[in-house]
């Protein structure tokens, strides 16, 4: 697939001469390394189009020579970065070593090739390329000399560094013309490991029908290349000009600019169907191929509309959906990925619409790779460096390129090494230099070279003196230093290892060698004394300067020092001030008059925007102190922002009439020209999600008696919203992230930027467009448009669930699920203990979550007369706690929780009470008593606390 549109590559690689840079042979300030192969200029330069800096490669590479594609080849819209290769006539290997890497990160090494005819042989090569030491894909130019290719890998890189290396095959000389380094996120591409590493067979995006619209950086902040798949005849585009963001942006992480086109077949009753094939490998007779689809639906589906679908590969499901279909999310992408075993050399894959279905199918983007093994390991590392210091210092041209001792069968000429064990790093055990023609004197970097056993460095220029260093290579048993113009003489160490029979030590043939001690004493002193007087005032330099260096980094430790004493104390007061607050009652701070802040307070209130405490979609929110020490969150909202201004007046002017307990306090707000941020009072427990997630700061289990507290305190807030405020509000995006702790964990609901106000004799509001967090959207909202309070408790209810199971609105188990989906499933069966968080350990009564499962199943009805309204739900959480408390009280009577032997669940027979059996959810069975009686008791913690 990749080429069948070669001149589109030369179109989205368009890079004409800007602004001029220095080269530089290391990462730029994005961690992004754009290598223009070939080119002789001495600066760089910044593309147009990317405004990405493209250096020269003479940093990155000493061999090969430059050339220029033939002028018959160039064309007016060709990148800059294709007139130019660099060719290696000389050597199998030839390398690039791309330095300052981040060992153990993954990164998209990205090479590019175009053969242009520089030679003037119109031969096209077919060469290998190696990613360090291990063999990566083969490069076949036959074809137009126009063509251009692509090749990209993603790789975990194990060292601080990593080489792209051509090899010559004997089948026509090596070439590139461009090479691209782009880090990733750590947790993208999770199959790409250290064992293995992906290469691109395509890229896709779907919908867009101007062939030539390639999204790339800045649109991908990786700066993956997106090709436009292009069908017009069989397929229609659908798109949105609204932000697609990701579920799971750790994995896959596409662009809006790519997920916000979509592609569906022109006759509704039609599939979307692709194909590609691929070959074997030299090395791998059945690569795997990883393929992962992007789905986001782009339409606000009206009435019945359904719109589900199923993928086929080679006829066969992919997944087989059935009751977990697929059903893309609205504005919401939801990556589906598959590793398939290597099958056949073309893959027919289908998007197909389920008998469902009322609408056709739709796929975004696609990306598929194939795999390549990695685990062939580099030469140990210190042995790298010295031998790498060696072959400067003596200018070995030899085959000395690339990795020491691996492959194997590129190994340097004149080096032995040891392989030992799979998965250890061969090391460098002999090194003959004989008649090499080294000249100057013996190099201290042998001595790093601790596996060396045999060293010839006969018959060569070397002179100085012999360093005894060489004395401490424990393995090293022959040392051949004949036929050269050492002076000096044997120093004592490599005499005793001569005596002790360890060494064998060849020394002839040096005329200026001195093996009679005697004769040499006066000589060799005086030279030492020389070196004395030089070395001395060298060390006194060193001593001076290292002083100076201690000095500054004293001071500045001590500024930094008396800068942080100078705001401790302040902290401190802080802390007791609102400590003191929020003992009293939150008052004061409630009864503040919404303060309207200038930018530049902002400022000083955040000590210039320095800690961050979130991020979402509008910006990011940082921690702030106001003059009177109270700690506040401030959210500013981000120029790119897709929460509008209107979005966010309205959330200040709600603010502003609303106050309950459960509902988080602004404390003022800013709208100073450009500037808009909301400054609220600073809840230091962070999100309920990252409660619910352990990802919060302790990383601690919440315990059940703090779930339930925090589910009806939610609860409060929400019912406030829908009846105790004039008019009403409708929160319209209630989940786990925007229900904030205190650091009393206590719950207010927080971010009222998508809330509506409707009339409280209305049974609903229509809206134009769909709001929502996907996994938390009301379905019976989202199919009529009408929003009711009740959207509020659906949603609700998944957050109750959350609380019962610990686990995210959608899961992945390993399709996408919504988790009342996979909830409703388990309770049915009557089994609690398969859905409730195994992470309380059963520290729970067994009766309240039952209820409070029942609660959350009857929120989240398909039908929202079937729902409750808040009201209900708090007074059933109020009977939840109750029943909780209650336990806790029996218990502590019975002095249960004395008890050291708390824990043996044979103990707890006691304190269970059948008359509480009342409480559980009708779908108990006689089953489930059983399991009751098996519970552990629970541990009273935080009713202390109310
Ligand atoms: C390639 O072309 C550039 C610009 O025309 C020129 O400066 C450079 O010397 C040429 N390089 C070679 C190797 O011919
Ligand atoms: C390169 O590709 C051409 C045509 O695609 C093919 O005929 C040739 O065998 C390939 N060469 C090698 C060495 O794979
Ligand atoms: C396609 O996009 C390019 C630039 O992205 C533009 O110059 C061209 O006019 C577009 N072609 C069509 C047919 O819209
Ligand atoms: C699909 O339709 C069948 C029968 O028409 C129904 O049983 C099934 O529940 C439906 N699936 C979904 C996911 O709605
Ligand atoms: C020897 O190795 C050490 C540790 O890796 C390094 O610090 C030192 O610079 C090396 N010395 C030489 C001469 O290569």
């Amino acid at each position: 697939m990749a080429s069948r549109r070669p001149w589109m590559l030369l179109l989205c690689c368009l890079v004409a001469a800007g602004v001029v840079l220095q080269g530089r042979a290391q990462p730029d300030n994005k961690g992004f390394i754009s290598i223009d192969c070939g080119f002789s200029g001495e600066t760089g330069y910044v593309a147009d189009l990317t405004k990405l800096s493209y250096v020269p490669d003479a940093g990155f590479i000493d061999t090969g020579t430059n050339h220029n594609i033939s002028a018959e080849h160039v064309t007016a819209t060709m990148a800059k970065s294709w007139y130019n290769v660099r060719s290696f006539g000389a050597g199998t290997r030839n390398c690039y070593t791309l330095r300052s890497l981040v060992p153990g990160l993954k990164y998209i090494v990205r090479a590019r090739f175009m053969y242009g005819n520089y030679d003037g042989l119109d031969l096209r090569p077919v060469f290998d390329l190696y990613i360090g030491v291990n063999y990566w894909h083969t490069v076949n130019t036959s074809g137009p000399a126009a063509m251009f290719q692509i090749l990209e890998a993603t790789v975990v890189v194990p060292d601080d560094f990593v080489q792209l290396c051509l090899v010559n095959t004997g089948a026509g000389t090596p070439f590139i013309s461009g090479l691209d380094l782009r880090p990733l996120k750590r947790t993208l591409y999770p199959e790409a490991t250290a064992a293995q590493g992906l290469t691109l067979v395509d890229r896709l995006n779907f919908g867009p029908t101007n062939e030539t619209f390639v999204v790339r950086y800045p649109d991908d902040t990786h700066d993956r290349i997106w090709f436009p798949y292009v069908d017009t005849v069989r397929w229609a585009e659908i798109s949105t000009p609204q932000m697609v963001q990701t579920i799971d942006d750790d994995s896959y992480d596409a662009p809006s600019a790519v997920l916000r086109t979509a592609t569906r077949p022109r006759n509704v009753s039609q599939n979307i169907e692709f194909y590609w094939s691929t070959e074997p490998t030299p090395t791998n007779p059945s690569p795997g191929h990883i393929i992962v689809l992007h789905f986001a639906e782009l339409e606000v589906l009206r009435g019945n509309a359904v719109r589900e679908l199923n993928v086929f590969i080679n006829d066969k499901p992919w997944y087989t959906f059935s009751e977990l279909s697929l059903r893309p999310v609205y504005l919401y992408d939801v990556p589906v990925h598959k590793s398939l075993p290597f099958q056949s050399s073309r893959y027919n894959l289908s998007v197909q619409a389920t008998s469902n279905a009322t609408l056709p199918p739709i796929i975004n983007a696609a990306e598929i790779f194939t795999v390549f093994s990695t685990t062939n390991l580099g030469t140990n590392s210190q042995d790298v460096s010295a031998i790498t210091a060696i072959k400067r210092k003596y200018q070995v041209s030899k085959n000395w390129m690339g990795d020491p001792c691996a492959p194997k069968a590129m190994a340097w000429d004149r080096l032995t090494c040891s392989y030992g064990a799979i998965g250890s790093r061969p090391r460098i055990t002999g090194i003959n230099l004989s008649s090499s023609g080294l000249n100057g004197d013996i190099s201290s970097s042998f001595t790093n070279l601790t596996a060396v056993q045999y060293l010839d460095l006969s018959n060569n220029n070397l002179i100085g003196s012999i360093p005894d260093t060489l004395s401490q290579l424990p393995l090293l048993t022959v040392l051949d230093l004949s036929g050269n113009q050492l002076n000096g003489s044997i120093p004592s160490g490599l005499l005793k290892r001569i005596q002790d029979g360890s060494l064998d030590l060849r020394y002839g043939n040096n005329p200026n060698l001195c093996t009679d001690g005697n004769s040499c004493q006066p000589h060799a002193k005086k030279k030492s004394k020389l070196a004395l007087y030089v070395a001395v005032p060298a060390v006194l330099l060193v001593v001076i300067v290292s002083v100076t260096m201690l000095l500054i980094c004293l001071l500045k430790q001590n500024k930094q020092g008396s800068m942080d004493n100078s705001i401790t104390p302040k902290i401190e007061t802080i802390m007791s001030n609102s400590t003191l607050n929020n003992v009293g009652s939150d008052s004061s701070l409630r009864r503040l008059e919404s303060r309207r802040f200038t930018y530049k307070e902002l400022e000083m209130i955040t000590n210039n925007f320095q800690q961050v405490l979130g991020k979402g979609g509008f910006g990011y929110v940082y921690n702030g102190f106001l003059e009177d020490g109270t700690q506040v969150a401030v959210k500013l909202r981000s120029h790119s922002s897709n929460q509008g201004v209107k979005e966010f007046l309205a959330e200040a002017q709600i603010l502003t009439r609303i106050h309950h307990m459960n509902l988080v306090s602004m404390i003022g707000y800013c709208k100073d020209g450009e500037y808009m941020a909301l400054v609220y009072e600073y809840m230091s427990e962070g999100t309920l999600q990252e409660h619910i997630e352990g990802t919060n700061r302790n990383g601690a289990c919440l315990p059940w008696t703090h779930r339930l507290r925090i589910a009806l305190e939610s609860a409060q807030g929400l019912d406030y919203l829908h009846k105790g405020c004039n008019p009403p509000l409708i929160h319209r995006d209630v989940k786990a992230t925007n229900i904030l702790l205190n650091a009393r964990l206590e719950a207010r609901i927080a971010d009222f930027g998508l809330s509506k106000a409707f009339n409280s004799n209305d049974t609903h509001v229509s809206t134009n467009t769909l709001v929502g967090t996907p996994g938390y959207v009301d379905p019976e909202y989202q199919m009529t448009m009408q929003l009711t309070a009740k959207s509020d408790v659906y949603s609700f209810g998944v957050v109750l669930l959350e609380l019962v199971t610990g686990k995210p609105a959608i899961l992945r188990v390993p399709v996408p699920v919504n988790i009342i989906q996979w909830a409703r499933q388990r309770l049915a069966q009557g089994n609690i203990e398969a859905v409730v968080d195994t992470r309380m350990h059963g520290r729970y009564d067994v009766n309240t979550v039952w209820k409070v499962a029942d609660i959350a199943l009857k929120c989240t009805a398909q039908s929202s007369v079937q729902r409750p309204n808040m009201a209900d739900v708090v007074a059933q959480l109020r009977e939840c706690i109750e029943l909780e408390n209650g336990h806790s009280r029996d218990n502590a009577n019975n002095g249960f929780y004395a008890s050291s032997n708390s824990n043996d669940p044979n103990m707890s027979y006691d304190s269970y009470t059948t008359d509480q059996s009342t409480n559980v959810s009708p779908n108990n069975t006689s089953f489930e008593m059983e399991k009751c009686l098996m519970r552990v008791p629970t541990v009273p913690i935080g009713s202390a606390a109310r």
